[in-house]
């Protein structure tokens, strides 16, 4: 059951007819004069978003002409339910069964409202999903961007570290999978100092949140994702400016809980992990400082030359310990630097990585799947950028250029062990709508993950 797409049709499915601007000239052809004169006195020009009922002879709508641009993808029809009147829509033309399973997932993601603080319109239409339509991929879709987006959009004050373990341990259970929070002062007695670090200052626990599933010799793929439920910056405090979506911080985790989610629901043969170190990075007397030096989880020391580069502190341990079992492929997570939002903007996911056949696939699905991604390099000399004099190395370089890949390099320290790892530097937000992408929380990069995941560990 996918809520606004149904199986059957109903009596009286207005169908939808989708329509490319090259191609308005020859469809015009095959329909009535008053048809045509109806869509040329509207200025119908086929526009991709733009749509128009055709008048029946009783009064009712007899069809509504949408423009689209081909190939037909996820976002083709995703702004229609927020904007169609109410009722059933049935397309007028089968989209092939490779478009029917994208189609219907990005009209079910074009239902989305955040309502917890505000009612919403409660009600879209309906889709009947097109012939071949996967629902089962549909649901599994919607409900981990849902996921992701409704963690994303809670404000701090209800989705700190504690709640952010609550839901990921809800998730765990619905799954049968294995948990484990540490907490507190536990993450210095089991060695996460640095998460710990982090995460005292505030009044909501530092915790190390660990979550297992799957058959144990499957091959292992391990999730990280950076849990910031607020970035303040610590005693490097940001501007007002910079703190304003703080709350966005633990745009990672969110993202790697749906991708978990994806996975575990499809049942794929793999042996799942998934960590997320989730902390407040806030101001205090006990707060960690600039010029401090952790001893991290690896044993490597890091000065702090900037309390808000927080993400890869606490980053760093938990990619240590998921190191620790080499998995087959560690992906991490983070809404890590402004620097890669300079580099990409904001609907790019920068990703980092050495595996040239990971990126390779990876690409392949991102694009199949329109949820971008772009390769950016670890490149090695920068890595002097973060020498510290009196540690092994500091946790910011000396120059803001190239501050993405610096971050990158400084994450790859602790990922010795993995056969193979890949990092996202994602925004996790839209900050202007698209079809389908209201304004809000958003989740970057798990949709192409989700793919490459399926294609590499098929079901039996
Ligand atoms: N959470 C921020 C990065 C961020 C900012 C992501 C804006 C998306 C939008 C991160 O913890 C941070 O503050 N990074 C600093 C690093 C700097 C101090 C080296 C940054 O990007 O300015
Ligand atoms: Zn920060
Ligand atoms: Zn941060």
């Amino acid at each position: 059951m996918v809520p606004h797409v149904a199986t059957d049709a109903p009596e009286g499915a207005v169908p939808l007819r989708l329509v490319a601007a090259n191609e308005l000239e020859s469809w015009l052809a095959g329909r009535t004069a008053a048809e045509r004169q109806w869509l040329s006195r509207h200025g119908f020009a086929a526009k991709s978003g733009e749509w128009l009922a055709l008048p029946g002879a009783d009064g009712a709508v007899a069809e509504i002409v949408a423009g689209v641009e081909r190939p037909l993808d996820v976002w083709s029809i995703a702004g229609l339910p927020g904007v169609l009147p109410a009722g059933a829509y049935r397309l007028a033309d089968s989209p092939g069964a490779e478009s029917a399973t994208a189609l219907a997932t990005g009209w079910a993601l074009g239902t989305y409202e955040f309502t917890r603080y505000k009612t919403g319109r409660g009600s879209f239409p309906t889709l009947i999903a097109p012939e071949g339509t996967d629902l089962a991929e549909v649901s599994r879709v919607r409900e981990a961007v849902f996921l992701a987006r409704d963690l994303i959009n809670m404000p701090s004050e209800d989705l700190g570290p504690a709640e952010l373990a609550a839901v990921a341990l809800d998730l765990a259970g619905q799954f049968g999978a294995e948990s484990e929070v540490i907490v507190g002062d536990d993450l210095l007695v089991r060695n996460f100092p640095m998460v710990h670090a982090v995460g005292r200052a505030a009044t909501g626990a530092p915790r190390l949140i660990d979550i297992r599933w799957g058959d144990p010799t499957a091959p292992r793929i391990t999730l990280v994702g950076k849990g910031v439920c607020f970035d303040s910056g610590g005693l490097d405090l940001k501007t007002a400016e910079g703190m304003r979506w703080m709350k966005k911080d633990m745009g990672g985790a969110a993202a790697m809980l749906g991708l978990a989610r994806m996975v575990m629901d499809a049942g794929l043969p793999v042996r799942l992990r998934l960590l997320v170190p989730a902390v407040e990075n806030a101001v205090a007397g006990n707060a960690f400082r600039p010029g401090d030096i952790l001893r991290s989880r690896l044993g490597k020391t890091v000065e702090i030359g900037n309390t808000d580069a927080e993400g890869r502190l606490i980053l760093a341990d938990a990619l240590a310990y998921g190191a620790e079992e080499q998995p087959e492929l560690m992906i991490d997570a983070a809404t890590l630097t402004g620097a890669a939002r300079v580099a990409v903007g904001l609907e790019l996911g920068a990703t980092f990585t050495d595996d040239d056949d990971l990126w390779q696939a990876l690409e392949r699905h991102a694009r199949a799947e329109r949820d971008p991604l772009w390769r950016m390099p670890l490149w090695q000399p920068y890595r002097k950028s973060m020498e510290s004099r009196i540690a092994d190395i500091d946790n910011v370089g000396t120059s803001r250029y190239g501050g993405a890949i610096t971050a990158a390099l400084f994450l790859q320290e602790f990922t010795g062990g993995a056969k193979s790892w890949v990092h996202f530097d994602i925004m996790g937000f839209n900050m202007t709508p698209r079809p389908g992408r209201p304004v809000g929380g958003e989740a970057f990069a798990i949709r192409a993950l989700y793919r490459l995941l399926a294609e590499r560990f098929p079901k039996p």
